[in-house]
């Protein structure tokens, strides 16, 4: 079948800035820029066992090897052996003991990466091996726990579900996630004058990259700086772990005055980088003969691996997105979070909000199923009111709910009830394959449920020359944000996109700045652009009668009529009053007026108090659906993907074409979670398949036969950039509704008598399986 990419690109926004750069090949990476003099290439020495006492570390022989130059253990770091963003629970290189393999051990640096890799191999290790936990069940019967559990709660849960006509539980399990960013874990480190020390470093937070390598050193941030140009993905994989290839390269330079390259194999990198959080859920839904659903309660049991890194903030999204779009009386959300001795989990892409999400919608499904009912009708009755119905658990109300108009939108657009004929029909004709199909909304909490770190700064320069520059604290990623920043700078300030450049981040320029994250990098950065230009604005206005009165002799300029629009500087009651942009800064420059301006902002009126369990954590909410219809082989388990249908909103777009590759990237992406990305370690705790060959993410021949997406219109956005909504991570979990047509599909086997078995991810040999149980189940 030919491919149909149904959604327009319109050809008046302006292309990512990387465009061209990337098909041609001439896009700089950090491992593109030039070695430089005297350069040493870096290797690390990891841990071969999962928990253990580390008796001895012999370096002598490596040493000796021609061409090392320096191996660093735990002894030799002159700082804090300390890189744990939230709790200090994270050892820069083990001291002691061991907690997973894959922990670093020792830095290793040499005239080349194949001596440095062969040193490694000669550090002679002697651990005291100890009995690892791997998997959550290990770790509920051991307790070890990383931190009391958390709750939120409303009504009366326990006493409605006793009283609940219907009553289902179950448990549910949702699976890790690599990120497969395709530039792997990178720094170069290249020491200065004194202690100065400057990364390049493919980091999601410079800031606190900064921060890690000054704690590390022993030195003050004012001495570190970090700059990235832009990442190769990151996905959240880099909002932490890149600190760590930051400190090991810095320890290095440190120790020998040379610049060091510490850059990740994709083996290594797949390896001893934490993925996204393995959940298993326990929960109980209590509901009436419509499927009004009356109470839930779950417990989500997260693996956070060794350490805790980002885990009790990606619980807490979970918990804050357990409901989805459902408007529940009584409802309990326990979060558990579990150590286990692999290496530990980070962000990813959603941050928990899938995993929550997941669960209540495959109960949804099963009420469905034993109701006889359709899910549709079921989720449309409990979806959030407008006017009633609309607080969440954690008390916030929600506003401006697009839930009912997308909805019926998608419902239409997709075809969905005709398509659900043709897919039963199709089953009733085909024994060996069979159809399904699905739709699920997505409500997304907007905001890092961490409140202060909703702020973000920008430094503008306009040169007397008319050109400008825009430095912000965001990271380019692949997302577009910095052509989202020009975007914005340019319609803020009322010129062309040509005039502006986008400089890399770099923490000298803008200082304490938040991980590019939680999908509000543009929300943020954006505001702070956006109120530079504001304080520039004003200054040239205040110039302004001046200049345009000595070009214009006789007229007179009042401040207030002053515009600024089309590289141009006029006076909005007499329009032939007017100075280009370039002559005007100039003019400007020499009557000593200050062009330059440092922007600030922070999100207004959110906060949450985590011991209660409320508060308004987000600034506002997004809303998507997704329809997908597949087609599933029962002997081999092949899923094929036939058609999905998505519409999302991002308020007033400020560029549709990078937001549609957000939701499309989004959405395939998620489709690798449900289906075909599954994370094996033997009982070792060594990760088993760590190279493209065993671990399969999407590919072009996932991507659906035909795939509509379309962003919602009419949709401005109060109180956000441009009236714009974050688009980054919302549209990930769509993808569950090709996991629920997958589910479809098995359960049309008895005719939807019996409920399939099916976990995430439903990899082809878990399809099977569920399809074999199915054929035993009783109807
Ligand atoms: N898109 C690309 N191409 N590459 C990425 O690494 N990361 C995602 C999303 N989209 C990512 C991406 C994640 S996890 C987040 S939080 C957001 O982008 C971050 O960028 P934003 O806040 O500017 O949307
Ligand atoms: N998302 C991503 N990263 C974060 C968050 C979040 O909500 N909170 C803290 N770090
Ligand atoms: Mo995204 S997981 O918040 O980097």
């Amino acid at each position: 079948m030919k491919k149909q990419l149904k959604h327009t690109i319109s050809h008046h926004d302006p292309v990512h800035d990387s465009a061209i750069k990337h098909v041609q090949g001439t896009t700089v990476y950090i491992d593109d820029m030039p070695a430089q003099t005297g350069e040493l290439q870096a290797w690390l020495v990891t841990s071969p066992v999962a928990k253990g006492k580390i008796k001895s570390i012999e370096t002598g022989e490596a040493q000796m090897i021609p061409g090392v130059h320096c191996i660093i253990t735990a002894r030799e770091i002159p700082g804090g052996n300390q890189m744990g963003p939230v709790f200090h629970d994270e050892p820069c290189l083990a001291d002691g003991h061991v907690h997973c393999i894959g922990q670093a051990i020792a830095l290793i640096a040499a005239d080349t990466f194949e001596i440095a890799h062969h040193a490694a191999s000669l550090v002679k290790l002697d651990i005291e091996p100890e009995t690892p936990i791997l998997t959550i069940d290990e770790a509920i019967q051991h307790n070890s726990r990383l931190q009391p559990e958390r709750r939120i709660e409303r009504g009366d849960p326990d006493g409605v579900l006793h009283s609940c006509k219907h009553v289902l539980h179950g448990q549910f399990h949702s699976g890790g996630q690599e990120h497969w960013y395709l530039e792997t874990q990178i720094c170069l480190a290249v020491p200065g004058e004194n202690d100065e020390m400057t990364c390049y470093s493919g980091t999601q937070h410079p800031s606190e990259t900064q921060a890690v390598v000054a704690e590390v050193l022993g030195i003050g941030r004012n001495q570190v700086v970090v700059e990235t140009r832009r990442l190769g993905g990151a996905f959240g994989g880099k909002e932490t772990q890149a600190n760590h290839l930051a400190a090991w390269a810095s320890l290095l330079a440190a120790k020998t005055r040379k610049p060091v390259r510490l850059r990740l194999t994709r083996d290594m990198d797949q390896s001893i980088t934490g993925k996204r959080h393995r959940f298993q859920s326990d929960w109980k839904i209590g509901f009436d003969d419509d499927g009004h659903i009356q109470s839930y309660t779950v417990i989500f049991n997260a693996d956070a691996g060794y350490a805790s890194d980002l885990t009790m903030a990606i619980l807490e999204r979970a918990m804050l997105h357990a409901e989805n779009a459902y408007f529940i009386p009584n409802i309990r959300i326990i979060g558990n979070t579990w150590k286990t001795n692999l290496p530990s989990n980070v962000a990813f892409r959603g941050f928990g909000q899938p995993q929550g999400l997941a669960v209540i919608e495959n109960a949804i499904d099963m009420m469905a199923r034993f109701l006889n009912k359709e899910p549709n009708d079921i989720r449309k009755i409990n979806f959030y009111g407008i006017h009633d119905r609309n607080t969440a658990p954690y008390g916030a109300t929600i506003k401006e709910n697009r839930l009912a108009l997308i909805h019926e939108k998608i419902i239409h657009s997709s075809e969905y009830i005709s398509r659900k004929k043709l897919v039963d029909d199709f089953n009733n004709f085909n024994h060996d394959v069979k159809r399904g199909i699905a739709l699920i909304p997505v409500k997304f909490g907007i905001s890092f449920t961490t409140a202060f770190l909703n702020q973000a700064g920008a430094l503008v320069h306009i040169y007397a020359d008319g050109s400008v520059q825009v430095n912000h604290g965001g990271i380019e990623m692949g997302q577009g944000l910095n052509l989202k920043m020009l975007q914005v700078a340019a319609a803020e300030l009322g010129v062309s996109i040509e005039r502006i450049k986008i400089t890399p981040t770099n923490t000298s320029k803008v200082p304490n700045t938040s991980a590019t994250a939680a999908s509000s990098g543009s929300d943020l950065n954006g505001m702070a652009v956006k109120n530079a230009m504001d304080q520039l604005k004003t200054r040239i206005k205040s110039i302004a009668p001046e200049i345009l009165e000595e070009l214009f002799p006789g007229k007179k300029v009042l401040p207030e009529n002053v515009v600024i629009e089309n590289d141009s500087i006029f006076d909005s009651t007499q329009k032939e009053v007017c100075c280009g942009f370039e002559e005007f800064c100039s003019k400007a420059y020499l009557k000593q007026t200050h062009l330059s301006a440092a922007g600030y902002y922070r999100t207004p009126d959110i906060w949450f108090d985590r011991p209660k369990g409320v508060g308004k954590p987000f600034h506002y909410y997004t809303y998507g659906m997704s329809v997908s219809e597949v087609e599933v082989n029962l002997l081999t388990g092949r899923v094929k993907l036939v058609r999905a249908d998505l519409v999302e909103d991002a308020g007033d777009s400020i560029n549709p074409m990078i937001d549609k590759g957000q939701v499309i990237g989004g959405f395939v992406q998620g489709l690798g979670w449900v289906t075909t990305e599954d994370i094996k370690w033997n009982k070792e705790g060594k990760l088993l398949n760590a190279s493209p060959d065993t671990y399969k993410i999407p590919t072009i021949s996932d991507v659906p036969v035909e795939l509509n997406v379309e962003l919602l219109e009419n949709a401005y956005n109060d109180n956000t950039i441009r009236g714009s909504k974050a688009v980054g991570e919302p549209p990930f979990p769509m993808a569950v509704s090709a996991w629920l047509a997958i589910k479809y599909a098995i359960a049309s086997i008895k005719n939807h008598k019996a409920e399939p078995m099916l976990s995430i991810p439903a990899t082809n040999e878990e399809v099977v399986l569920a399809v074999q149980r199915m054929n035993e189940a009783a109807e």
